[in-house]
């Protein structure tokens, strides 16, 4: 592929575990399951291929508030018992990870799990995973201008943007949602502005790298105009 098509960011809505399990007659927790094991393989994936960034919205701050206690439960469980080890995995070969997202109201364990990788992160990693837990656009964007409040004096687009949890990472160039839905669900809110869309019906747990690779392949044949003629 014509590496100057290739995104630097490509962000993932990772959607469908629930339906996935149920077509399954299997429980919504085991769906969070496959769908943990697949991200890791596409992190994996999309490294290889050249990506730099991989944003993966593993929980919004909607599913934090809205969803079962047990759900909620059995994807910290998810956490503390496959991160650490595969996460670990990626690091060893040269690749970082940023946590993003209000992580103060998780359990401690979980809190400590993910400070630990991405304190353990290399200082200029060749990809790094981006972990958006407990994640909302809105938020963030309320969290940057407190900020910018206690800071004092004015902001422009880009002095802003430092101050969101991504800051110091280039906005997606694409978003890629799986399940169905066609909407945002609170993602990079402000990093999206100009990210091209993809969205496609299969269910995450099922969004093969043959899968990515169309997204990736679709995405090269857009012209990015940015407001040009
Ligand atoms: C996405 O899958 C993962 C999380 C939101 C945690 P869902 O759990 O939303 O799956 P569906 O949409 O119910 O199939
Ligand atoms: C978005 O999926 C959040 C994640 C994938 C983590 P949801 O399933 O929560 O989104 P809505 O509620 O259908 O918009
Ligand atoms: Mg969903």
């Amino acid at each position: 592929m014509d590496t100057g098509k290739l995104p630097v960011h490509v962000g993932v809505i990772m959607d469908g575990n629930g339906r996935w399990a149920k077509k399954r007659l299997m429980p919504r927790k085991l769906g969070h399951k496959f769908g943990m094991d697949r991200m890791i393989g596409l992190a994996e994936h999309a490294k290889s291929s050249g990506v730099k960034y991989l944003t993966v919205y593993v929980m919004s701050t909607e599913n934090l508030a809205r969803r079962s206690k047990d759900e909620i439960e059995g994807l910290f469980t998810l956490i503390r018992k496959y991160f650490t080890v595969n996460v670990k995995k990626l690091f060893d070969r040269g690749s970082g990870i940023k946590v993003i997202g209000d992580t103060s109201v998780l359990p401690d364990d979980v809190i400590k799990i993910l400070e630990d990788a991405d304190n353990a992160s290399p200082e200029n990693p060749d990809f790094t995973l981006v972990f958006a837990i407990n994640y909302g656009g809105r938020g963030e964007i309320v969290n940057a201008v407190n900020k910018a409040v206690i800071n004092g004096g004015k902001v422009d687009e880009n002095s802003f943007a430092s101050l969101l949890y991504t800051g110091g990472i280039p906005d997606p160039d694409l978003i890629i949602r799986t399940g169905g839905e066609m909407r945002l669900s609170n993602f990079l809110t402000y990093q999206s502005a100009y990210a091209e869309l993809y969205f496609t019906d299969v269910l995450f747990p099922d969004f093969s790298d043959a899968e990515f690779d169309k997204a990736l392949t679709d995405y090269a044949a857009r012209e990015r105009r940015f407001g040009k003629a």
